[in-house]
C-alpha cells in the first residue's frame, strides 16, 4: 500500500480547524445564491485564482468575505456537515474544531443560530462516521476585549456546547495581553484556553499567552525557535503545538514546505501535531498536511504514527479516552 494511502487511514485528530475555512468555492456561491449576496467574483475558478496570499492578513481579507455568505442556521449546518464528511474520509476520529462568532454577528447573525447549526451537524457526524468533536470559541484578535466580553455572555445559554476559548485574526498589532481579564473570566467559568501565538508574531507572544492566559497549547507556535529558553519550557512542560504546514508556506511563514521547522521541532521533542487550519484556501485537508509532510520533510511513517498520537494525546478527551484512541493506532501498525 501507498504512504499515502497509509496516511488516509491512520486515526488523527484534528486540533486545528477554523469551520469558516472549511468553505469551498463551490458550497460558497450556492449560499450566496440562497442568501441573496452578491460576491465579488464571477465564477468558482475566479474564487480559486484569489486563493494567492502574501501574508497573514491579506488571508483574512479574502476569508472574512467567503465568510459573508453563512447567514442561517442551515447554512452552519451545511458548512460543517459537509466538512465532516471529508474528514471522516480522512482518517479522523476527534475534531476539536473553532467557531469565530464575531464574524457573523457583527452582520447581524443569531449567536443562537450559528451555534446549533454547528451542533446538529456535529451530533449527526458523531451517529454517522463516529467522530467525536469539541468547539472552541474564538475570540477575534483584531477587536477589543470589551467586545470578546460581550461574546462571551450571548454564549452562555450554551456554554455546555463550548469546550474551550480561542484567539485568533491578526497576530501583529494585538498581542495577548490585551485579553487577559476576558480569559481569565473563561478560566473561571471552567472554560480550557488556546491562542494563536508564534504563528506571524514573536516568540514573546507564546510566552505571554502561557503566562498571562494560562493556555493549554499554543496554535502554530513555530516562532518558539527564536527562543531558546521559550523553546525548552516548552519541551519541559510537554506543551502542544497545532502546528498547519500547509497554511504556513501559503501565508508565507515559510517559503517552501522543505523549509518548515516542523521536523526540526520534532526531533528537539517538541510535542508537535499537524493540522489544517483553513483547507479550503491552503490546498488541502489533514491527510494532505501529513503526505507533504513527508514527501518534503523525510518524516518516516512510524515518526507520523508518534504524531497522529500526539494529536490525540494534546486534545481535550479524557485521559482515558487519549488511551483508547492511541491502542487503536498501535492495532492500526
Ligand atoms: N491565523 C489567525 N487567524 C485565523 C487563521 C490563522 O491561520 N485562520 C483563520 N483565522
Ligand atoms: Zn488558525
Amino acid at each position: 500500500m501507498q504512504i499515502s494511502q497509509l496516511i488516509k487511514l491512520l486515526p488523527k485528530a484534528e486540533l486545528h480547524l477554523h469551520i469558516e475555512g472549511t468553505l469551498e468555492p463551490e458550497l460558497m456561491f450556492e449560499l450566496a445564491q440562497r442568501n441573496n449576496i452578491q460576491l465579488p467574483y464571477a465564477n468558482i475558478e475566479e474564487v480559486r485564482k484569489s486563493y494567492e496570499f502574501h501574508d497573514l492578513q491579506s488571508f483574512l481579507d479574502v476569508y472574512y468575505l467567503g465568510a459573508s455568505v453563512l447567514i442561517k442556521k442551515q447554512d452552519f449546518f451545511d458548512l460543517t456537515y459537509a466538512y465532516l464528511e471529508k474528514a471522516n474520509e480522512d482518517g479522523i476520529k476527534h475534531v476539536e474544531i473553532f467557531f469565530d462568532p464575531q464574524t457573523h454577528t457583527q452582520r447581524g447573525v443569531s449567536f443562537e443560530d450559528i451555534i446549533t447549526g454547528i451542533v446538529e451537524a456535529l451530533n449527526k457526524a458523531k451517529d454517522e462516521f463516529a467522530i467525536s468533536s469539541f468547539l472552541i470559541m474564538s475570540f477575534l484578535r483584531h477587536l477589543s476585549e470589551e467586545d470578546a466580553f460581550e461574546v462571551l455572555e450571548q454564549a452562555k445559554p450554551f456554554y455546555n456546547n463550548i469546550k474551550a476559548i480561542g484567539l485568533d485574526s491578526a497576530e501583529i498589532g494585538n498581542p495577548p495581553e490585551k485579553f487577559k481579564n476576558v480569559f481569565k473570566k473563561a478560566i473561571d467559568l471552567g472554560f480550557l484556553t488556546v491562542a494563536h501565538a508564534g504563528e506571524e508574531g514573536p516568540a514573546e507572544n507564546i510566552r505571554n499567552s502561557l503566562d498571562l492566559l494560562n493556555v493549554k497549547r499554543i496554535d502554530h507556535g513555530v516562532n518558539c525557535v527564536t527562543d531558546e529558553s521559550l523553546l525548552q519550557e516548552l519541551i519541559k512542560q510537554k506543551t502542544p503545538l497545532t502546528v498547519c504546514p500547509l497554511s504556513n508556506v501559503k501565508l508565507k511563514v515559510f517559503k517552501h514546505m522543505s523549509e518548515h521547522n516542523i521536523r526540526d521541532l520534532y526531533l528537539k521533542g517538541v510535542c508537535v501535531t499537524i493540522n489544517s487550519d483553513d483547507p479550503s484556501y491552503f490546498g488541502g485537508y489533514l491527510a494532505d498536511n501529513y503526505i507533504e509532510c513527508q514527501k518534503h520533510l523525510n518524516f518516516s511513517f512510524l515518526e507520523l504514527v508518534q504524531i497522529a498520537k500526539n494529536s490525540f494525546q494534546a486534545s481535550f478527551l479524557t485521559e482515558e479516552e487519549k488511551e483508547i484512541r492511541c491502542k487503536e493506532i498501535d492495532k492500526f501498525c
